[in-house]
């Protein structure tokens, strides 16, 4: 089973994500497993106290390397795993995309994930326990909870019986086109009609529109994974 344990300074962040829906299902149903716990609970500080000014100035604080190794080592052992992967949601690390997160559900290792805050984590405790860095995209976000969220969702959804096989063979991303346009009821919303071709019945045909619809969407908004659809279909062709 996939198994993340998450080390954050605000668990409360985590309430919504782990009690609704499809995530709340795949946790009651043992398809992942997930533990979220208090960087702060590893605090030799009377005062609980975990980040510091940073060496060598500048704004902000630093989380101390102590007390997330003391949890880093707390999880493993829950986990029974010396070998879990450490992955610490930042900024500064390799952007998380389809490819990525299908592979951290093929892999369905024990996870644990670091959420920092302020102005990060110390360097030393990184490469100590060979962290490897993800972002979720190019902007700058207050904490990595949600960055951690963002990345398990992606993940327990690939997990094999969380959501409908048929759904993820269609969607976005898997082949490099993004989804086509849906419709469902009603049949007239302010003047606006379903495409006759959707109501047809011909499978053939309502597969071919969606493919074409799926095509002008892709190089209107990203052109760059147009390239690569292209150039996968024209080596498919050859
Ligand atoms: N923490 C702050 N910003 C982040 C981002 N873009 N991705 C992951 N973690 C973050």
């Amino acid at each position: 089973m996939t198994k993340f344990i998450v080390l954050t300074l605000f668990k409360e962040m985590f309430e919504g994500f782990l009690n609704t829906s499809i995530i709340k299902r795949a946790i009651n149903e043992k398809k992942v497993y997930i533990d979220i716990i208090d960087i702060r609970d590893f605090s030799e500080n009377k005062h609980k106290k975990v980040d510091f000014p940073p060496y060598g100035g500048g704004s902000g604080m630093v989380i101390s390397p102590v007390p997330i190794a003391k949890a880093i080592d707390h999880a493993k052992k829950t986990l029974n795993d010396e070998n879990s992967k450490i992955i610490y949601l930042s900024p500064r690390g390799k952007i998380l995309n389809y490819n990525l997160s299908k592979s951290l559900a093929d892999d369905a290792k024990n996870y644990i994930l670091i959420c920092g805050h302020y102005e990060g984590i110390d360097e030393r405790v990184i490469e100590e326990y060979n962290i490897e860095e993800i972002s979720i995209g190019d902007y700058v976000l207050t904490g990595g909870e949600l960055a951690s969220e963002v990345l398990m969702d992606s993940v327990i959804r690939l997990i094999p019986g969380v959501i409908n096989e048929e759904s993820l063979l269609e969607e976005s991303h898997t082949d490099y086109l993004l989804e086509y346009p849906q419709y469902t009821k009603p049949d007239n919303f302010k003047g606006r009609l379903v495409p006759e071709v959707l109501k047809s019945g011909n499978h053939k045909k309502i597969s071919e529109y969606r493919k074409n619809e799926s095509i002008k969407i892709t190089k209107k908004y990203r052109p760059d994974l147009f390239e690569i659809y292209q150039k996968n279909n024209n080596k498919n062709s050859k």
